[in-house]
C-alpha cells in the first residue's frame, strides 16, 4: 500500500475529487481527515469510506478563512497524531469573465489561492515536526490555457501553479515536496451542474470538449485520484514544483 501509516487532510472533500481521492487513500492505507463547507455530504462520505474503522473523518471547514484553516491542522493532529500529506483541492466556482466584481475575486481567490496558501504554512508546521511531508494542489487545464469567460477562475488556477512552484522552493529544506495536478474536464458535481444549466447532457458535454482532447470523454474523478496519489506518496520522490497534467490531451496540442 502506497500510504500506509500516513495521514492525510484533503479539502474539499464531500464531492467530485476529494471524496475520490479520500477513499483511495484509504484504500492505500491512511487515515484521512476531510475537511468541507457541505457538512451532510461529508458526514455521509466520512461514513461510507471508513469513519467507523478510525480511518477517515470529516470536519465541517470554510478553507478560505485562515482561523478555519488552522483548526482543521489542529484536528487533525489531536485525531490522527500526525500529519504527513496535505491535498489542497477544494474550490469555490465563480466562473466570470471581466465583469467580475471585487466580491467575485474575493470570493474565488479567498478559496482557491489564499486558503490554499494558509492550509501549506500551517500544514508545512506540522511536517517539519516529523522529518517532512507532501503537498499535493488541485490545479487545472485552465492554469495554463484561456478559456472563454473565465477570466476568474483561471487567474485563481494560474496562481495555484506558481504557488505551487514558490512552495516548492521555499518548502524544499524542510523535505516537503510541493506539485500540483491539471485535470482537464472531470464529471463531477460542477460540471453536471453547468451542464444541467445549459440542459446538456453527459455526451454532449464531452462532444463539446472533444475537438479539445486526444481522448473524447471527461475524466472520472477516481483517474484524477490515481494521479493525486502518486504526487502523494514516495513513488514521485524526485517531484518538486511540477504540475502534472491529467487531461487527456488537452494541453499537448
Ligand atoms: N471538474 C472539473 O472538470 C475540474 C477540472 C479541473 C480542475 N478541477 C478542480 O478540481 C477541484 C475539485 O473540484 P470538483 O470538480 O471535484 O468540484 P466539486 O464541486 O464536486 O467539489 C468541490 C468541493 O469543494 C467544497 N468546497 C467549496 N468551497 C469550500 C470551502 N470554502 N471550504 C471547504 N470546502 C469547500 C464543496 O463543498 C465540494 O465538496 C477544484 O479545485 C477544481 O477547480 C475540476
Amino acid at each position: 500500500m502506497r500510504l500506509s501509516d500516513r495521514v492525510a487532510i484533503v479539502t474539499g472533500a464531500a464531492h467530485g475529487i476529494g471524496l475520490a481521492t479520500a477513499q483511495l487513500f484509504v484504500e492505500e492505507g491512511a487515515r484521512v481527515l476531510m475537511a468541507d463547507i457541505d457538512v451532510a455530504a461529508g458526514e455521509e462520505a466520512a461514513r461510507s469510506i471508513g469513519a467507523q474503522q478510525g480511518k477517515a473523518r470529516f470536519i465541517e471547514a470554510n478553507v478560505g478563512k485562515e482561523p478555519e484553516c488552522k483548526h482543521v491542522v489542529d484536528e487533525c493532529v489531536r485525531t490522527f497524531g500526525r500529519l504527513d500529506v496535505l491535498v489542497n483541492n477544494a474550490a469555490c466556482f465563480v466562473l466570470k469573465g471581466l465583469e467580475a466584481t471585487r466580491e467575485d475575486w474575493i470570493r474565488i481567490m479567498e478559496v482557491g489561492v489564499f486558503g490554499y496558501s494558509y492550509m501549506t504554512r500551517m500544514a508545512a508546521a506540522e511536517m517539519r515536526k516529523i522529518g517532512g511531508g507532501t503537498v499535493v494542489n488541485v490545479a487545472s487545464v485552465s492554469s495554463v490555457v484561456a478559456q472563454p469567460n473565465f477570466v476568474t477562475y483561471n487567474a485563481s488556477k494560474g496562481a495555484v501553479l506558481q504557488l505551487t512552484r514558490c512552495a516548492a522552493m521555499d518548502l524544499a529544506p524542510d523535505n516537503i515536496r510541493v506539485n500540483c495536478v491539471c485535470p482537464g474536464l472531470v464529471w463531477t458535481s460542477i460540471v453536471e451542474r453547468r451542464a444541467a444549466e445549459a440542459r446538456l447532457t453527459r455526451e454532449e458535454v464531452a462532444r463539446d470538449w472533444a475537438p479539445l482532447q486526444f481522448i473524447k470523454r471527461a475524466a472520472e474523478p477516481r483517474e484524477i485520484a490515481y494521479s493525486i496519489l502518486f504526487l502523494a506518496s514516495d513513488e514521485s520522490s524526485f517531484c518538486t514544483g511540477s504540475p502534472l497534467f491529467v487531461d487527456g490531451g488537452h494541453t499537448a496540442q
